[in-house]
C-alpha cells in the first residue's frame, strides 16, 4: 500500500487543530496512535512546529504514512514504530502528549480498556492525552448517525463506539479534564495524568 487518503482526515484536521493548539501549547513530544494514513500526523506536526510528532500503527500502515512523510519532508515527524495496543509493548518514545483519533471505536473493547489504562503508567504526571471520534454518553448515542455507524462497525468485527462513562470508569491515573463538541457529533476527550 503506498500513500492513502482519509476523507475524514481532510474534514476533521482544521476543527482538531483548533484544540491542539491550545492543549498541546507547551507539550514537546506527542505520540500518536493509530496514525492510519499518515495524514493527520503531517498536517499537525506542520501548523504545531514546536511539537516532536511520533507517528505509530500496525506494520501494514507503515508503508502509507511513510509515503506522506517522505512527501512532507519534515523535521518535526518522525517514520512510524509499530505499535498496536495490545500487542506490542508501549513505544520507547519519551512523550509528554498522546494523540489519537478514530481509533477508540475500532479497536476491540479489551484494547480500548487497555489504552485507557496504559496511557496514565507510561505518560509523564501532567501529561495530557488527547482522544478524538465518536462517543456515547449515559448509553445514548449523539446521533442517529452514530448508531447506525456502531451497527455498521459491528459487523465489521470492530469493537464499537464507547461510552465516555466507561473510558472514565477504565483510565488510569487519568483525569478527563475536557469533553468537547466537535462537528458531526465527535468528542474530542482532554485527559491529564495525575
Ligand atoms: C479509522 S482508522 C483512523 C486512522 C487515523 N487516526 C485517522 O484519524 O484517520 C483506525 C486506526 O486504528 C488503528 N488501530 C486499530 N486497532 C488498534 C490497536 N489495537 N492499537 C493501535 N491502533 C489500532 C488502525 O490500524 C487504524 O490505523
Amino acid at each position: 500500500m503506498s500513500k492513502g487518503f482519509s476523507i475524514s482526515c481532510e474534514r476533521n484536521q482544521h476543527p482538531i487543530l483548533e484544540q491542539l493548539t491550545e492543549w498541546f501549547k507547551d507539550r514537546q513530544q506527542v505520540l500518536e496512535i493509530g496514525s492510519g494514513t499518515g495524514q493527520h500526523a503531517v498536517f499537525f506536526a506542520k501548523h504545531l512546529s514546536h511539537l516532536n510528532w511520533q507517528t505509530s500503527d500496525m506494520q501494514e500502515n507503515h508503508p502509507s504514512i511513510n509515503a506522506w512523510l517522505a512527501e512532507a519532508e519534515l523535521p518535526n515527524v518522525s517514520a512510524p514504530v509499530v505499535f498496536h495496543v495490545g500487542k506490542n509493548d508501549w513505544p520507547a518514545v519519551d512523550a509528554d502528549a498522546v494523540f489519537t483519533a478514530n481509533t477508540t471505536h475500532i479497536m476491540q473493547k479489551h484494547d480500548a480498556k487497555l489504552m485507557m489504562q496504559t496511557i496514565g503508567k507510561h505518560l509523564k504526571r501532567g501529561g495530557i492525552f488527547c482522544q478524538y471520534g465518536p462517543m456515547n454518553i449515559d448509553g445514548e448515542y449523539t446521533s442517529e448517525g452514530n448508531r447506525q455507524f456502531d451497527q455498521h462497525l459491528a459487523e465489521s468485527g470492530c469493537g464499537g463506539i464507547r461510552d465516555i462513562a466507561e473510558l472514565k470508569e477504565w483510565a488510569e491515573n487519568m483525569q478527563l479534564v475536557a469533553q468537547i463538541n466537535m462537528p458531526a457529533n465527535n468528542f474530542l476527550l482532554v485527559w491529564k495524568v495525575i
